[in-house]
């Protein structure tokens, strides 16, 4: 900005022309230009200011007095218009920035466990309530441990390719296991009686997936073995578990049927929803499967049993479609209040 000769007019001119573009600055931005060419150091004032200096002693006390006041307006006014436009901008951030806490938080999806693992949870917990501890054997298992050790025979039909998954070569003698059953040898291998195992485990069978069956499974196996165990012990967990699991209404019942590893043997079955449903195997442990484990069937017994967990979840949330539990769509988990939300 060119200086024009200091004159009163002059002032004057600069001084309107600062408190004009003051009290036209719409906003603090504006304002800030505002002040470098007509506050700051830059500004006519100033630079009126700075002229001062060089007029004689008269000269300075009468243009001094002209350019203070000037200057002292212009401050005066800037001031005020600071404090104006401020005010203004407080209130604008304050609309602009509210935050509405009423307004529903935005989720991330997060992942849920599927209900066959809820359910194996509740099973697990129910029987380490009791005193049970957990038990888990390999998946890909030791033909004998699946078989042999359990008193199933070499011609037994549940050996035969159409049910159960050989791996090869099939020198390795190795299985996908038929159920969970082979855990329980190996639980008396490794540990002496009194033993109380739940074995929950994924199994295998050679069949077509369809709405009731499917090639990859679930199953919960229990074993207990001690001293004095009788029939009535297995009876008497089977409708503890079974009214845990379905509620306390629940009967259960046992009709004779025949395992190579338990003598006698049993089928269970439960009452839920005016029909009797089957639920699984059980017996008491074959004196045989005792010996074959290095146990004295002479002081020892036990009960073992085992239920497929599919079928256990179908029937207790009426799930019509195997499908369903093993597709892995997460709209169907939903449904049971987990997974994906
Ligand atoms: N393992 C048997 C099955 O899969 C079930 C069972 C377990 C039976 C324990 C008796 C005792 O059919």
């Amino acid at each position: 900005m060119t200086s024009p000769h200091l004159s009163a007019d002059g002032v004057e001119a600069a001084k309107l022309a600062a408190l004009e573009a003051i009290s036209t600055a719409p906003d603090l931005e504006a304002l800030k230009e505002v002040k470098i060419n007509h506050v700051g150091d830059k500004s006519p004032v100033a630079k009126f200011s700075q002229e001062l200096g060089s007029l004689d002693a008269s000269a300075r006390a009468e243009f001094g007095k002209i350019v203070g006041q000037a200057k002292s307006a212009i401050a005066t006014a800037f001031e005020a218009r600071s404090k104006v436009l401020e005010a203004q901008r407080d209130e604008r951030v304050l609309i602009e920035e509210r935050v509405d806490v009423s307004i529903p938080a935005r989720r991330t999806p997060q992942g849920g466990l599927h209900p066959l693992t809820i359910l194996t949870n509740e099973i697990c917990d129910l029987f380490l309530g009791m005193g049970y501890r957990v038990a888990e054997g390999p998946e890909l298992e030791a033909e004998w441990l699946n078989f042999d050790a359990l008193n199933i025979p070499a011609d037994h039909p549940a050996r035969t390719m159409q049910d159960t998954f050989f791996i090869e070569p099939l020198d390795s003698h190795l299985v996908l296991r038929t159920h969970t059953s082979p855990v329980q040898v190996r639980t008396m291998l490794q540990e002496k009686p009194p033993i109380y195992v739940i074995c929950p485990g994924r199994t295998y069978r050679a069949d077509e997936l369809d709405a009731t069956h499917t090639p990859v499974f679930s199953q919960v196996e229990g074993l207990v073995i001690d001293k004095g165990i009788t029939m009535a012990d297995l009876k008497g967990t089977l409708d503890h578990f079974a009214r845990s699991i379905f509620g306390p209404d629940v009967k259960t019942r046992l009709r004779s049927s025949f395992f190579p590893f338990t003598e006698p043997s049993a089928e269970v079955d439960f009452y839920f929803n005016g029909r009797w449903i089957e639920w699984g195997g059980c017996g008491m442990v074959n004196p045989k499967v005792l010996r074959a484990a290095g146990i004295d069937p002479d002081v020892y017994s036990g009960f073992a049993f085992g239920m497929g967990l599919e079928r256990t979840l179908m029937v207790r949330h009426g799930i019509t479609d195997m499908h369903d539990i093993v597709e892995g769509d997460t709209r169907f988990a939903q449904g049971f209040g987990t997974g994906g939300r």
